[in-house]
């Protein structure tokens, strides 16, 4: 609470600032000094309410929510198909695949275990590519859903598992905030969400090629905790070389709140 003091002189001195500003206009002094106290004041903000804190962070790097979104989808439609192959008391019937790209997970995690599969993605060439890619498992897709995933709302109880991989980065930390929430809405009794990332080792990232933020596990932790969710298990993936990026996995499941 360092900047409270700060933040309520800022607040008390509003009423003269009006006065002062119709006397003399504004002059570079209290210009100055309103910059000033604005920027404590602010400063208080974030240190008082932890959401203020969260999205600015995301927002600083991402530079604009329109052009992020944007520039992701201008990255895919000029990308071939760069990538290879590659708990709890769930129920293993359905499963919603996000941000599936061509299926990879849907054809490699997700289909040996559950009797079906829905995917979706923002990018309708990459959904065309599935049914090919899946060689002979298609069948067992139910619905394809081509929508990004902060209009997406999956229907009310319907995954036993939601494996959100390598895609949350694609979501501001608002959008992540309220799909998570809107997920854990999709999940049946048991559900689990399986959220598998990059994360940072500090703050958050931006990646400008493909428009994705990559964040550290306390921002990550933060979004969870607002959304209701509980952790059931997380883990870093192991294997991979040091100065790669980190790898985790974390199993999500509804929270205490959440009938
Ligand atoms: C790195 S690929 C991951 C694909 C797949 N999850 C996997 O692990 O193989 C990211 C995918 O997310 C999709 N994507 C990116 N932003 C998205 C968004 N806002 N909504 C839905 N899909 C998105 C891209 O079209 C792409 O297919």
């Amino acid at each position: 609470m360092a900047y409270k003091a700060a933040h309520l002189a800022f607040k008390s001195r509003w009423h003269k600032t009006d006065e002062e500003l119709c006397r003399h206009s504004m002059s570079f002094v209290l210009h100055k000094a309103i910059q000033n106290d604005f920027f404590k004041c602010y400063l208080y903000l974030l240190e008082k309410l932890p959401l203020v804190k969260l999205y600015a962070l995301t927002s600083q790097v991402i530079n604009g929510e329109m052009q992020f979104y944007a520039r992701a989808k201008h990255f895919y439609r000029h990308t071939r198909f760069k990538w290879h192959r590659g708990v709890g008391k769930a129920g293993t019937s359905r499963a919603l695949d996000c941000g599936s790209g061509i299926g990879r997970i849907s054809k490699h995690v997700l289909l040996p275990v559950f009797q079906s599969v829905e995917l979706v993605d923002m990018m309708e060439n990459f959904l065309a590519e599935v049914p090919n890619y899946l060689q002979g498992k298609e069948d067992r897709v139910e619905m394809y859903y081509c929508k990004s995933l902060q209009e997406f709302t999956p229907a009310p109880r319907r995954y036993d598992v939601i494996w959100i991989q390598w895609v949350s980065g694609y979501l501001t930390d608002k959008d992540l905030l309220e799909f998570l929430i809107r997920c854990q809405d999709g999940l049946k009794d048991n559900g689990v969400i399986i959220l598998k990332d990059n994360v940072a080792r500090e703050g958050c990232t931006l990646d400008c090629l493909d428009s994705s933020v990559i964040r550290d596990l306390n921002i990550l932790h933060s979004l969870i905790e607002m959304s209701g969710l509980t952790i059931l298990r997380e883990e870093r993936q192991e294997g991979f070389p040091e100065q790669c990026v980190p790898v985790w996995m974390l199993a999500m499941q509804k929270g205490p709140g959440h009938s």
